[in-house]
């Protein structure tokens, strides 16, 4: 069983990366088989897509000459997808939105579902407000291709380290985590 996680923070040690760092440490203790890999998007090289409509001819994206390809073929190797981000203007900062957008490779209309049979999370932390909407373009994404979401956790965290200082963030991120090692048991 693979589960990845899409790193979307550009904070290097902050909220995101403790929340994900907290969860793939709980998993890799729970869940002795699986094989659990992050996907950090800040430290990768990743172009926006330039909308030329050359993926909808060729299956694939044109623009070969960045790290895009082997991390989402990673992504799409794997049974469960956590998508993690903080909030930035009420959506997903732009590295995580410029990765969104360059699988739209996999996009052919509504019927075709390439990521089916795939359970999706999203893990959103923001100082206090613009969930729904970052909620909306995070969950989509995994919806649109076809992935089931069975959790998401809305973690209220403004400067690093705020996330472990709070019992009742740090609660809400264990359940999350929890949530993630029971939907293996259908896998
Ligand atoms: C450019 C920018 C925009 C932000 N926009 C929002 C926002 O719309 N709503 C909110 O509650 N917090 C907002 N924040 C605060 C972050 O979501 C918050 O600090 C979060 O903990 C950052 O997560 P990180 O430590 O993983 O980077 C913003 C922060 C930045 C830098």
């Amino acid at each position: 069983m693979k589960i990845v996680f899409i790193s979307g923070s550009p904070r290097r040690g902050g909220n995101t990366d403790f929340a994900v760092s907290y969860a793939i440490s709980e998993l890799n203790q729970t869940l002795k088989n699986a094989d659990i890999n992050e996907i950090v998007l800040r430290d990768l090289h990743i172009k926006p897509c330039i909308g030329c409509r050359g993926c909808m001819v060729s299956d694939w994206c044109s623009i070969k000459d960045d790290d895009f390809d082997e991390a989402f073929k990673e992504v799409l190797a794997a049974n469960i997808i956590v998508e993690a981000a903080p909030i930035y203007w009420n959506s997903p900062p732009g590295i995580m939105k410029d990765f969104i957008d360059r699988t739209h490779a996999i996009y052919r209309g509504r019927f075709q579902r390439p990521m089916s049979g795939k359970k999706g999370f999203i893990l959103s932390v923001a100082a206090d407000s613009g969930f729904e909407t970052h909620e909306d373009i995070m969950s989509s994404w995994l919806r649109v291709y076809g992935a089931q979401i069975k959790g998401r956790v809305q973690l209220l965290a403004r400067e690093s380290g705020d996330i472990e200082k709070s019992p009742i963030e740090m609660e809400k991120l264990k359940n999350f985590t929890e949530s993630i090692v029971e939907s293996t048991d259908a896998i």
